[in-house]
């Protein structure tokens, strides 16, 4: 999978007790335009498997490309995860100074091997600043520009796709 490039996301949400829980999770893909829906994956034997899957509403802060310590923190030990740089966003904690952050409603699980599929209902998209955090070969990354038109018009010629150029932090 390390071949994959993926967003760097944290998924955050508010227990029925009033406990904060999130986790940083790549797997975050843009589902469905209308209805507005996305998706992620958790894995079943983590410690966010239960409050994510059981959530009503979670909030998704893409992390900008300065965030790899956030990336860290919220992949670490459950007990700091929320130490700082929290804001509210919907009323859910998120994190702070994030690329872009997307208030969700829980709209269906799908089992699939050892991880459950989350598909939020998007039900407000609130642009941040900056570019987007990317993990590829099992490195942060961030993109270092798109390519020219010319370029794209190049490669969309030659092989009907374009490519996406980043950089290793
Ligand atoms: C860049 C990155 C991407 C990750 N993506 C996922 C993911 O998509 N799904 C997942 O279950 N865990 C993912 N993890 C692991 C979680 O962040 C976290 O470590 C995991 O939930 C275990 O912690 P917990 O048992 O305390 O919940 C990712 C970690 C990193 C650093």
């Amino acid at each position: 999978m390390a071949c994959l490039a993926m967003p760097v996301a944290v998924v955050s949400m508010v227990d029925q007790a009033g406990g904060w829980h999130g986790a940083t999770l790549g797997s975050v893909v843009s589902l469905s335009l209308d209805p507005p829906l996305v998706m992620f994956a958790v894995g079943r034997g983590t410690g966010v498997h239960r409050p994510l899957c059981g959530s009503d509403r979670f909030c998704i802060s893409i992390l900008g490309a300065g965030q790899r310590a956030v990336a860290e923190q919220f992949a670490g030990a459950a007990a700091g995860r929320f130490a700082r740089g929290i804001v509210p966003v919907g009323g859910i904690p998120a994190v702070g100074a994030a690329a872009c952050w997307l208030v969700c409603g829980r709209s269906r699980l799908v089992e699939a091997g050892d991880h459950t599929i989350v598909i939020g209902s998007v039900e407000d998209v609130r642009p941040g600043t900056g570019g987007s955090l990317v993990y590829h070969g099992r490195r942060y990354h961030r993109l270092s520009g798109a390519l020219s038109g010319a370029e794209q018009d190049a490669e969309l010629g030659s092989s009907g796709q374009a490519e996406l150029v980043v950089g290793a932090l």
